[in-house]
């Protein structure tokens, strides 16, 4: 099993699109941890399923030890795609969990004890407690980048926050996807990037039908699916 977070200091990158994308074409049995309270991950997998079914079983009752972690986890309309949904209740997490850092290394162990193929873990900008929880139960971090000057500022904070995990274990492997460029940039990003980062060769297009599909809860066309297949199995 591995364990992939999506995470960018930045927000409105696209690691919402990317994570439910990636979760749809990955091969085998998938779980998906929306772990910000924007719930993009929850809106999609679970559109038609009513609040008051999940409400008290998110993954803010998952990371702070209310319930375990099977208990939060819900089927999505997708055979192969189960989800621990957000709510609002992540916005007071940072401070419920200030004296308890270890939240972040039990999550992690919560989370390996589940029989899955790939756990997804979407999080939020910004660096507080549910986004260092899922830096700390990856394994991989993608982190979407674009061709702008924070580049560079967003993936060094990122390394940063890596390199404090290392003090405990392993660290997780941080890989740059580009995200919402063209084929040109992406390669001028590899080339720029790579002596210090780990870029990904696919890269993803900014396409429209990509966020129609999203903001619709359906899945994006097979030419387009191909570019998300071609990253998931450059990660596999
Ligand atoms: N590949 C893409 N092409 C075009 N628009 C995209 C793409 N990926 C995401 N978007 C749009 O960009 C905006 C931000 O994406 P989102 O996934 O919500 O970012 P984040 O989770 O980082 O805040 C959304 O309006 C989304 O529909
Ligand atoms: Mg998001």
């Amino acid at each position: 099993m591995k364990i992939i977070s999506i995470s960018s200091a930045k927000g409105g990158v696209g690691k919402s699109t990317l994570a439910i994308n990636l979760a749809l074409s990955m091969k085998g049995k998938i779980l998906v941890c929306d772990f910000d309270s924007q719930a993009s991950l929850t809106d999609y997998f679970l559109r038609d399923t009513p609040l008051d079914d999940f409400i008290n079983k998110t993954s803010y009752h998952f990371l702070t030890g209310k319930e375990s972690a099977e208990s939060c986890i819900l089927k999505s309309d997708n055979d192969s795609i189960y989800i621990i949904p957000a709510s609002l209740d992540l916005i007071k997490i940072g401070i419920e969990m200030a004296s308890d850092p270890m939240g972040v290394i039990r999550a992690r162990k919560r989370l390996q004890a589940l029989k899955y193929d790939y756990i997804i873990i979407d999080t939020p900008p910004g660096i507080g407690f549910s986004m260092r929880a899922g830096l700390y139960c990856s394994d991989i971090i993608l982190t979407p980048i674009q061709f702008d000057r924070w580049t560079v500022q967003g993936l060094s904070m990122l390394a940063e926050e890596v390199e404090a995990i290392s003090e405990a274990r392993t660290a997780p492997e941080i890989i740059a996807v580009p995200y919402m460029t063209t084929e040109k940039e992406s390669i001028q990003l590899q080339d720029a990037l790579s002596e210090s980062f780990n870029v990904s060769k696919s890269f993803i297009g900014r396409k429209l039908p990509i966020r129609t599909a999203v903001n619709k809860g359906i899945p994006v066309k097979d030419s387009i699916k191909e570019s998300f297949q071609n990253l998931s199995k450059e990660i596999a």
